[in-house]
């Protein structure tokens, strides 16, 4: 197969993660989940008494902070200045942290370079926010994603639930609600669909379902 870059958008809960994760194993090719990185950085800031509100703090904190992603045959994971925090980001006090750290133009500069730099030359899944309008303008294929708030807090809850973390659906939905309007109405590199993506509403669609359409839709490309 030739060298491809798929790039998966979509507001939070809309299944971007899970189905990059089995696109990549089907396709055998590197998945990068860019979220993590923003997440980190706003876990770096929590951890280290840096007010998310400060962006010129926050930005300088950017020099201190080194993230690495290894590829392992359980997915990808994420170290912060060495150590593991994979799990750790994914909080909803992390997630919060993680949409305020990207309204900031310095750390999406960043994280865009890194980005840009590990797609080079490699077939690569990546999802987030940015991935089809400013990651990877020129992607093979770009799918955006898309439920309803009720579904994905509904899926959120179940994941949480299956980790044993306590949570509450309400808050979740409302977590979400705000999470989407502040990644979709900040300045620099809103959440939105690129002109050229393809939308897939997954609230009725089966995780399978929607990786064997991406697949083929892939492989027309191809
Ligand atoms: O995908 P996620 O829910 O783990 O992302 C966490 C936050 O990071 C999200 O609310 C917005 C931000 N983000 C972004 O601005 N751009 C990306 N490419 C990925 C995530």
């Amino acid at each position: 197969m030739k060298t491809f870059s798929i790039a998966i958008d979509g507001p939070a809960g809309a299944g971007k993660s899970t189905i990059a994760k089995k696109l990549a194993n089907l396709l055998q090719c590197i998945y990068i989940d860019t979220g993590a990185m923003y997440r980190s950085v706003g876990y770096y800031c929590l951890t280290n008494g840096i007010a998310l509100e400060d962006e010129q703090a926050v930005s300088a904190a950017l020099a201190h902070i080194e993230i690495t992603l290894k590829h392992t045959s359980e997915g990808q994971r994420i170290f912060l200045n060495g150590e593991d925090v994979s799990e750790k980001i994914r909080t909803a006090e992390g997630s919060a942290a993680a949409s305020k750290v990207a309204t900031y133009g310095q750390v999406r500069a960043a994280m865009v370079e890194r980005q840009q730099e590990m797609a080079k030359s490699t077939s690569i899944i990546m999802d987030g926010r940015d991935i089809g309008t400013v990651v990877l303008p020129f992607a093979t294929l770009k799918i955006f994603l898309t439920a309803s708030v009720e579904e994905r807090a509904m899926r959120r809850f179940k994941e949480y639930q299956e980790k044993g973390m306590s949570c509450d659906l309400e808050a979740l939905k409302s977590e979400i609600s705000l999470r989407d309007k502040q990644d979709s109405e900040r300045e620099i590199s809103p959440l939105k669909k690129a002109d050229d993506a393809i939308e897939l509403d997954t609230t009725h669609m089966q995780i399978d379902e929607i990786v064997e359409n991406i697949k083929a839709l892939l492989e027309e490309r191809l």
